[in-house]
Protein backbone atom coordinates (compact mmCIF):
# COMPACT_ATOMS: atom_id res chain seq x y z
CA UNK A 1 0.00 0.00 0.00
CA UNK A 2 0.99 3.62 -0.74
CA UNK A 3 2.63 6.13 1.84
CA UNK A 4 0.60 9.29 2.92
CA UNK A 5 2.28 11.77 4.15
CA UNK A 6 0.93 14.76 5.38
CA UNK A 7 3.89 17.45 5.39
CA UNK A 8 3.07 19.09 8.88
CA UNK A 9 5.87 22.08 8.85
CA UNK A 10 5.22 25.30 10.57
CA UNK A 11 6.19 27.22 7.33
CA UNK A 12 3.26 25.31 5.55
CA UNK A 13 0.79 25.30 7.66
CA UNK A 14 1.52 29.50 7.65
CA UNK A 15 0.72 29.69 3.84
CA UNK A 16 -1.83 27.61 3.94
CA UNK A 17 -3.29 30.03 6.07
CA UNK A 18 -2.73 32.38 3.68
CA UNK A 19 -4.20 30.84 0.55
CA UNK A 20 -7.39 29.36 2.29
CA UNK A 21 -8.29 32.92 3.31
CA UNK A 22 -10.51 33.86 0.22
CA UNK A 23 -9.09 37.94 0.99
CA UNK A 24 -5.79 36.88 -0.56
CA UNK A 25 -5.39 37.81 -4.47
CA UNK A 26 -4.46 35.82 -7.22
CA UNK A 27 -0.83 37.04 -7.28
CA UNK A 28 -0.23 36.46 -3.37
CA UNK A 29 -1.86 33.53 -4.00
CA UNK A 30 0.21 32.07 -7.13
CA UNK A 31 3.70 32.91 -5.13
CA UNK A 32 2.25 31.31 -1.93
CA UNK A 33 1.13 28.19 -4.27
CA UNK A 34 4.60 28.19 -5.77
CA UNK A 35 6.51 28.43 -2.56
CA UNK A 36 4.63 25.60 -0.81
CA UNK A 37 5.44 23.50 -3.56
CA UNK A 38 9.09 24.28 -3.01
CA UNK A 39 8.50 22.95 -0.26
CA UNK A 40 6.80 20.08 -0.87
CA UNK A 41 9.64 19.04 -3.43
CA UNK A 42 12.31 18.53 -0.17
CA UNK A 43 9.93 16.99 1.18
CA UNK A 44 8.89 14.55 -1.81
CA UNK A 45 12.55 14.18 -2.92
CA UNK A 46 14.38 13.17 0.15
CA UNK A 47 14.96 9.69 -0.67
CA UNK A 48 16.13 10.33 -4.49
CA UNK A 49 19.53 8.15 -4.88
CA UNK A 50 23.00 10.23 -5.01
CA UNK A 51 25.93 9.03 -6.04
CA UNK A 52 29.68 10.27 -4.31
CA UNK A 53 31.90 12.32 -6.57
CA UNK A 54 35.15 14.23 -5.46
CA UNK A 55 35.23 18.05 -5.95
CA UNK A 56 37.86 20.32 -5.39
CA UNK A 57 37.22 22.77 -2.84
CA UNK A 58 39.64 25.89 -2.93
CA UNK A 59 41.57 23.84 -0.13
CA UNK A 60 41.57 20.39 -0.73
CA UNK A 61 39.63 17.40 -2.41
CA UNK A 62 36.13 16.88 -1.06
CA UNK A 63 33.94 13.33 -0.90
CA UNK A 64 30.33 15.06 -1.69
CA UNK A 65 26.98 13.36 -2.92
CA UNK A 66 25.13 14.78 -5.79
CA UNK A 67 22.19 13.39 -7.44
CA UNK A 68 22.28 10.20 -9.54
CA UNK A 69 20.19 7.75 -11.18
CA UNK A 70 17.05 8.11 -12.96
CA UNK A 71 15.97 11.45 -13.77
CA UNK A 72 13.04 13.01 -12.52
CA UNK A 73 9.70 14.62 -14.92
CA UNK A 74 7.28 16.91 -13.22
CA UNK A 75 3.80 16.71 -14.41
CA UNK A 76 1.34 19.06 -13.52
CA UNK A 77 -2.55 18.31 -14.40
CA UNK A 78 -4.05 21.64 -16.20
CA UNK A 79 -4.54 23.84 -15.07
CA UNK A 80 -4.22 24.27 -11.47
CA UNK A 81 -1.21 22.19 -11.29
CA UNK A 82 0.87 24.97 -12.96
CA UNK A 83 0.67 26.85 -10.05
CA UNK A 84 3.02 24.41 -8.49
CA UNK A 85 5.65 23.56 -11.55
CA UNK A 86 8.23 26.74 -10.78
CA UNK A 87 8.32 26.08 -7.26
CA UNK A 88 9.31 22.26 -7.83
CA UNK A 89 12.08 23.33 -10.82
CA UNK A 90 13.86 25.80 -8.09
CA UNK A 91 14.27 22.92 -6.43
CA UNK A 92 15.38 20.31 -9.85
CA UNK A 93 15.95 22.56 -12.57
CA UNK A 94 17.16 19.64 -14.59
CA UNK A 95 13.46 17.56 -14.05
CA UNK A 96 11.58 18.11 -17.53
CA UNK A 97 8.44 19.12 -17.55
CA UNK A 98 4.76 17.16 -19.00
CA UNK A 99 1.47 18.67 -19.77
CA UNK A 100 -1.60 16.26 -18.77
CA UNK A 101 -5.21 18.16 -19.65
CA UNK A 102 -8.14 17.58 -17.65
CA UNK A 103 -10.80 19.37 -16.28
CA UNK A 104 -13.98 17.82 -14.23
CA UNK A 105 -17.44 18.03 -15.81
CA UNK A 106 -19.19 20.35 -13.11
CA UNK A 107 -21.85 17.69 -13.34
CA UNK A 108 -20.84 14.53 -13.11
CA UNK A 109 -17.56 15.55 -11.37
CA UNK A 110 -16.37 13.07 -14.27
CA UNK A 111 -12.64 14.11 -15.60
CA UNK A 112 -12.70 15.25 -19.20
CA UNK A 113 -9.12 14.72 -20.94
CA UNK A 114 -8.09 17.00 -23.41
CA UNK A 115 -4.33 17.40 -23.26
CA UNK A 116 -1.08 15.11 -23.41
CA UNK A 117 2.58 16.13 -23.90
CA UNK A 118 5.07 14.19 -22.62
CA UNK A 119 8.81 13.83 -22.58
CA UNK A 120 9.64 10.84 -24.67
CA UNK A 121 11.78 8.88 -22.35
CA UNK A 122 8.60 9.40 -19.64
CA UNK A 123 9.21 5.79 -18.66
CA UNK A 124 12.42 5.97 -17.82
CA UNK A 125 11.89 8.83 -15.29
CA UNK A 126 10.69 9.25 -11.69
CA UNK A 127 7.49 11.27 -12.03
CA UNK A 128 6.31 13.85 -9.56
CA UNK A 129 2.33 14.19 -10.47
CA UNK A 130 1.31 17.74 -9.15
CA UNK A 131 -1.97 19.20 -8.35
CA UNK A 132 -3.16 21.67 -5.58
CA UNK A 133 -6.92 19.75 -5.15
CA UNK A 134 -7.01 16.08 -4.61
CA UNK A 135 -10.65 16.23 -4.26
CA UNK A 136 -12.60 12.83 -5.36
CA UNK A 137 -9.32 12.16 -6.92
CA UNK A 138 -11.01 11.19 -10.19
CA UNK A 139 -8.68 13.63 -11.91
CA UNK A 140 -5.70 12.19 -10.14
CA UNK A 141 -6.65 8.49 -11.01
CA UNK A 142 -7.08 9.41 -14.78
CA UNK A 143 -3.53 11.28 -15.02
CA UNK A 144 -1.65 8.49 -13.42
CA UNK A 145 -3.71 6.13 -15.76
CA UNK A 146 -2.44 8.36 -18.66
CA UNK A 147 0.71 7.93 -17.65
CA UNK A 148 0.95 4.32 -16.69
CA UNK A 149 -0.62 3.47 -19.97
CA UNK A 150 2.42 5.19 -21.37
CA UNK A 151 5.09 3.41 -19.64
CA UNK A 152 5.32 5.11 -16.25
CA UNK A 153 6.23 3.03 -13.53
CA UNK A 154 7.74 5.17 -10.81
CA UNK A 155 4.79 7.80 -9.76
CA UNK A 156 4.22 10.15 -6.65
CA UNK A 157 1.50 12.39 -6.21
CA UNK A 158 2.01 16.06 -4.24
CA UNK A 159 -0.76 18.32 -3.71
CA UNK A 160 -1.65 21.30 -1.16
CA UNK A 161 -5.22 19.92 0.02
CA UNK A 162 -6.79 16.71 0.11
CA UNK A 163 -10.10 15.12 0.81
CA UNK A 164 -10.40 12.08 2.73
CA UNK A 165 -12.52 11.03 0.18
CA UNK A 166 -9.69 11.77 -2.82
CA UNK A 167 -7.14 10.14 -0.57
CA UNK A 168 -9.12 6.90 -0.52
CA UNK A 169 -9.85 6.90 -4.34
CA UNK A 170 -6.13 7.36 -5.28
CA UNK A 171 -4.57 4.33 -3.14
CA UNK A 172 -7.75 2.45 -4.30
CA UNK A 173 -6.60 3.09 -7.55
CA UNK A 174 -3.16 3.31 -7.72
CA UNK A 175 -1.89 1.04 -4.36
CA UNK A 176 1.92 2.05 -5.66
CA UNK A 177 1.56 5.62 -5.58
CA UNK A 178 2.70 7.54 -2.31
CA UNK A 179 0.86 10.74 -1.82
CA UNK A 180 2.73 14.01 -0.41
CA UNK A 181 0.41 16.55 1.05
CA UNK A 182 0.60 20.10 2.83
CA UNK A 183 -2.92 19.36 4.74
CA UNK A 184 -5.66 16.42 4.84
CA UNK A 185 -8.99 18.23 4.97
CA UNK A 186 -12.41 17.14 6.53
CA UNK A 187 -14.55 16.36 3.30
CA UNK A 188 -16.30 16.80 0.36
CA UNK A 189 -19.53 19.03 0.18
CA UNK A 190 -22.10 18.18 -2.73
CA UNK A 191 -20.45 19.97 -5.51
CA UNK A 192 -17.14 17.92 -4.80
CA UNK A 193 -15.66 21.33 -2.92
CA UNK A 194 -12.83 20.47 -0.59
CA UNK A 195 -13.56 22.06 2.83
CA UNK A 196 -12.71 23.97 4.73
CA UNK A 197 -10.65 24.04 0.94
CA UNK A 198 -9.59 27.31 -0.36
CA UNK A 199 -12.44 27.32 -3.26
CA UNK A 200 -11.58 26.32 -6.53
CA UNK A 201 -7.87 26.47 -7.20
CA UNK A 202 -7.57 27.19 -10.95
CA UNK A 203 -9.59 30.25 -10.47
CA UNK A 204 -7.62 31.73 -7.80
CA UNK A 205 -4.35 31.29 -9.67
CA UNK A 206 -5.05 32.88 -13.43
CA UNK A 207 -8.00 35.25 -11.57
CA UNK A 208 -10.83 33.50 -14.17
CA UNK A 209 -13.89 33.95 -11.61
C1 LIG B 1 -9.47 20.90 -10.12
C2 LIG B 1 -8.14 20.55 -9.48
C3 LIG B 1 -8.02 19.08 -9.81
C4 LIG B 1 -9.43 18.61 -9.75
C5 LIG B 1 -9.65 17.91 -8.46
O1 LIG B 1 -9.33 21.09 -11.48
O2 LIG B 1 -7.08 21.32 -9.94
O3 LIG B 1 -7.45 18.82 -11.07
O4 LIG B 1 -10.28 19.77 -9.82
O5 LIG B 1 -10.90 17.36 -8.40
P1 LIG B 1 -11.16 15.79 -8.39
O6 LIG B 1 -10.16 15.21 -7.43
O7 LIG B 1 -12.57 15.67 -7.91
O8 LIG B 1 -10.97 15.27 -9.78
P2 LIG B 1 -10.55 21.58 -12.41
O9 LIG B 1 -11.28 20.42 -12.98
O10 LIG B 1 -11.35 22.60 -11.67
O11 LIG B 1 -9.81 22.24 -13.64
P3 LIG B 1 -8.85 23.54 -13.67
O12 LIG B 1 -7.58 23.17 -12.93
O13 LIG B 1 -8.64 23.74 -15.12
O14 LIG B 1 -9.57 24.67 -13.00
N1 LIG C 1 -11.10 21.49 -7.36
C1 LIG C 1 -10.78 22.66 -6.76
O1 LIG C 1 -10.14 23.53 -7.37
N2 LIG C 1 -11.19 22.84 -5.49
C2 LIG C 1 -11.87 21.92 -4.80
O2 LIG C 1 -12.20 22.15 -3.62
C3 LIG C 1 -12.20 20.72 -5.44
C4 LIG C 1 -11.80 20.53 -6.73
Amino acid sequence: MSQIVEVNHPLIQHKLAIIRDKNTGSKEFREVVEEIAMLLAYEVTRNISTEEVEVQTPMCTAKCRMLSGKKLAIVPILRAGLGMVEGMRKLVPAAKVGHIGLYRDEETLQPVEYFCKLPTDISERDIIVVDPMLATGGSCVDAISMLKKRGASSIRFVGLIAAPEGIQALQKAHPDVDIYVAHIDDRLNEKGYILPGLGDAGDRLFGTK
